[in-house]
């Protein structure tokens, strides 16, 4: 079986200089033949220091920007390709959450909208159908259904986060790519975001890219790591070969850098952060 998303010698570079005419002078390269493969239901996770690529490698996948070469397919198909109602298709089927959900979410807009609107924009739902559906989700994230009316400003950070992940699932994805959900809230929330992700997986058999920098999270969540250094992956593997064998340096540093190198690895579907405590703690 070929696997749900095959990343193949992605290149990207930006122009980071021009002359007194406009023209271009300098491009710096930010993802250098980058490839992985990506399972049904699996998380491959994304590590490397600030600037490495992560974010542009996962901007590329999903078709936000495109690569100067290289080949992303999902389910067998180049996404470069997609048009009409297959680019809908890949849209409704992978998602993003970032880092930030007060950036994420639109400020003037209700969480009834902020949820619903994919649903009305790739279904034409509306009214109490879409309220239906919107609760519903809602209510599998954890919030409240009186919550409706509300606007981003009126939750905490880690609410706001359960509500950009409840907006990626309304159009039921088969892959998210999540992009340090968890690095802007506060460590007593990061856990329930994260076991939500576990959870939501194991019932919907989803797909995640995990993009961190914290390699003691990826080690918890992951099943495979690709390592990402300056634009290249240095290293690929399941999270417990990198952590024993560590090849390429920049990794070894990775993880001497983890407190405790007997963290807890990812082993079974019922893996699970103590709520209780920091995740970078937990186990
Ligand atoms: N649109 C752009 N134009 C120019 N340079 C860019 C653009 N987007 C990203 N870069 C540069 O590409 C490099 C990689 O950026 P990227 O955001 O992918 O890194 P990252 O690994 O996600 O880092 P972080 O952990 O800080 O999020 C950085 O040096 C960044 O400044
Ligand atoms: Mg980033």
């Amino acid at each position: 079986m070929s696997p749900l998303l095959e990343v193949e010698g992605l290149h990207k570079s930006f122009p980071t200089a021009r002359n007194i005419f406009g023209r271009v002078t300098e491009r710096t390269v930010v993802t250098k033949d980058v490839s992985f493969t990506v399972a049904t239901g699996e998380t491959l996770g994304i590590v490397g220091e600030s600037g490495a690529g992560k974010s542009t490698v996962g901007r590329q996948v999903l078709r936000l920007i495109e690569p100067d070469s290289g080949v992303v397919r999902f389910d067998g198909k180049n996404v470069r390709d997609l048009g009409g109602k297959d680019l809908l298709a890949f849209r409704r089927r992978a998602q993003m959450i970032f880092q930030d959900p007060f950036s994420s979410l639109d400020p003037h807009m209700t969480i009834r909208n902020a949820v619903g609107e994919p649903l009305t924009i790739h279904y034409g739902i509306k009214g109490d159908e879409r309220d239906r559906r919107v609760v519903d989700i809602l209510e599998r994230v954890g919030m409240r259904a009186d919550q409706l009316d509300k606007y981003p400003r009126e939750f905490s950070g880690g609410q706001l986060q359960r509500i950009a992940i409840a907006r990626a699932l309304t159009l039921d994805p088969d892959f998210i790519v999540c992009d340090e959900p968890v690095a802007a809230l506060d460590v007593s929330i990061q856990a329930q975001v994260l076991n939500l992700l576990l959870d939501l997986q194991k019932e919907r058999g989803l797909a995640y890219i995990f993009i961190s920098h914290d390699l003691s999270l990826v080690r918890f969540l992951a099943h495979r790591v690709v390592v990402m250094y300056r634009g290249e992956v240095v290293e690929t593997g399941t999270a417990e070969e990198l952590f024993e064998r560590p090849q390429h340096p920049y990794t070894k540093s990775l993880v001497e850098a983890v407190p405790d190198p007997r963290t807890r690895r990812r082993t079974t579907s019922t893996a699970r952060i103590d709520t209780a405590r920091n995740p970078a703690e937990a186990r």
